[in-house]
């Protein structure tokens, strides 16, 4: 993994004959900039007749980029199409051999300044890992410098941080099972937990065995790879929280389906299936490189969903971690068998709150699309507020779905305690109650089924894993000590 970021920093002053970026609001007026009579024509056309929201003008040793924004039902509405001209803006500097961009400030606020670079720097992403002419296909931009005195360095810091968790996931994720196992997911976590100050504990099959994690083995005795289960801590003196905040993430390194096999092309981006695992990882990456003041704990049960010849499978009756025994009729339906027993392992730290982040349900993709993340919560109903809000704020919006007891009428099996599938309706919502039956602390679960993986390239998101989550709870945990 190598991906390396736009340098971003902060300057006192616009450096000649290099390309520029102004933000300009509806009623900005162009006088000021010294543009002649030609550009300004140009430019009014382009806004009034074109309706065009971003102008470039070529200044032939430089570009010169106009972002018109537009009045939006919302700040945040707003402050995503920045994001989006940011995306814009990257492509056509990157088609242009542009290598580095300034931001000026037009009086601009600085939640705009910082949402455009944001949206240039993730932008930028690329996965070149296996391409044999990476140095040619590599984005001419490398540096972007934002020309504001109200900039202080800990909100660059956070900008850098944030996009650099972000891209770390990505990387995780686009990485397929035959580079990444169980034990290499964990390594690679280890290793980027030595250089923030956090600390990681990986168990082996050894330790699972002795905590009886029963989902977690039984998923994986259809791989050749052992499971590992990575603990991952920040805490810090001067954490402001008494009890932790548990990140749980879906560590499936690939999904087969198992003896429930999926059918063909629904295997290709399975690869995916450990976006919780990355994205739980890289927030705790971000809160100990920025040192936060939040004691966070992520755990992550790892392992892939295969069928050799030992495998779990349908009809299978295993016994979890907590004692729960599941019959198995489903050996597709596995995100939530491992994520069980680490919804049982989180118990142990008496949590203020835990978040379960997992690629868990096409029945969640199918109902909202790529287009936000579907949530539910127990007991959490504060906290689940305030990160709907921050979901507004980075454009990871929440959609919260019902977790009413009768949908538990679903899971329950008649030889069992629970059955690891519900019916043919509802699935995302019987997959969180299943999860729910595990845990015994205020609970959101976040389905990003969808969301995780896009096979178009959108925007900012780019193509593959999107490292959605990274900035939902980054944002949750900034404005932490305004909470309860
Ligand atoms: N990893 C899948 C869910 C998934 C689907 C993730 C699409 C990303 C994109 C999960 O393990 C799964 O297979 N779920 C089954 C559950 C069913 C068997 C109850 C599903 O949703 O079909
Ligand atoms: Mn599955
Ligand atoms: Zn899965």
């Amino acid at each position: 993994m190598g991906n390396t970021q736009i340098s971003i920093i902060k300057s006192d002053k616009l450096s000649d004959n290099q390309s520029i970026i102004y933000i300009l609001k509806e009623d900005n007026s162009l006088e000021s900039f010294h543009f002649s009579g030609d550009e300004i024509k140009f430019i009014d056309y382009q806004r009034t007749e074109l309706k065009k929201e971003l102008v470039i003008l070529n200044r032939f040793a430089y570009w010169i980029y106009l972002v018109f924004t537009k009045k939006a039902k919302t700040q945040a509405i707003m402050l995503e199409n920045l994001r989006k001209a940011g995306a814009k803006i990257g492509n056509h500097a990157n088609a242009n051999g542009v290598d580095i961009l300034q931001i000026a400030d037009c009086d601009t606020d600085v939640p705009s300044l910082l949402t455009l670079a944001e949206g240039i720097v993730l932008n930028n992403y690329q996965f070149l890992q296996y391409k044999s002419d990476s140095k040619e296909k590599a984005n001419h931009l490398q540096k972007l410098s934002i020309i504001s005195k109200k900039l202080s360095e800990n909100e660059i810091e956070h900008l850098k941080v944030t996009s650099q968790a972000t891209m770390w996931a990505r990387d995780l994720i686009n990485e397929p099972v035959n580079k990444l196992n169980a034990n290499d997911l964990a390594e690679q976590i280890s290793k980027k937990a030595r250089d923030c100050g956090a600390k990681a504990e990986v168990l082996n099959l050894q330790k699972i065995e002795a905590l009886k994690m029963g989902g977690l083995i039984a998923v994986n005795k259809g791989s050749v790879d052992p499971p590992t289960f990575t603990i991952l801590e920040w805490k810090p003196e001067n954490a402001i929280n008494e009890k932790p905040i548990v990140l749980v993430g879906k560590g499936v390194v690939y999904d087969s389906g198992g003896y429930s096999l999926k059918p063909g092309s629904s295997m290709e981006t399975m690869k995916c299936d450990m976006a919780g695992a990355a994205a739980v990882s890289a927030v705790v990456w971000a809160a100990a490189s920025l040192k936060l003041p939040v004691h966070i704990i992520a755990l992550i049960p790892a392992t892939d969903n295969r069928l050799v010849g030992n495998a779990y499978v349908p009809g299978d009756i295993i016994t979890m971690m907590d004692g729960t025994t599941v019959e198995v009729l489903n050996t597709d339906a596995e995100g939530r068998l491992i994520l069980a027993d680490a919804l049982t392992y989180a118990k142990k730290y008496d949590p203020m709150l835990v978040l379960n982040f997992a690629t868990l349900t096409g029945s969640a993709a199918r109902a909202i699309g790529s287009q936000g993340i579907v949530a539910m919560q127990a007991d959490a109903r504060g906290f689940f507020d305030e990160l709907e809000e921050s979901g507004n704020n980075v454009h990871e919006r929440l959609v919260e779905f019902p977790m009413w007891d009768e949908y538990k009428e679903q899971i329950k099996s008649k030889i069992a305690d629970l059955k690891n599938i519900g019916g043919i309706e509802a699935g995302a919502i019987t997959a969180g109650k299943f999860l729910e039956h595990f845990t015994a602390y205020p609970f959101i679960h976040f389905d990003i089924a969808s969301p995780a993986f896009l096979e178009k390239a959108d925007s900012y998101r780019g193509l593959g894993g999107t490292g959605i989550g990274v900035r939902l709870v980054l944002d949750f945990l900034n404005k932490f000590p305004l909470k309860e």
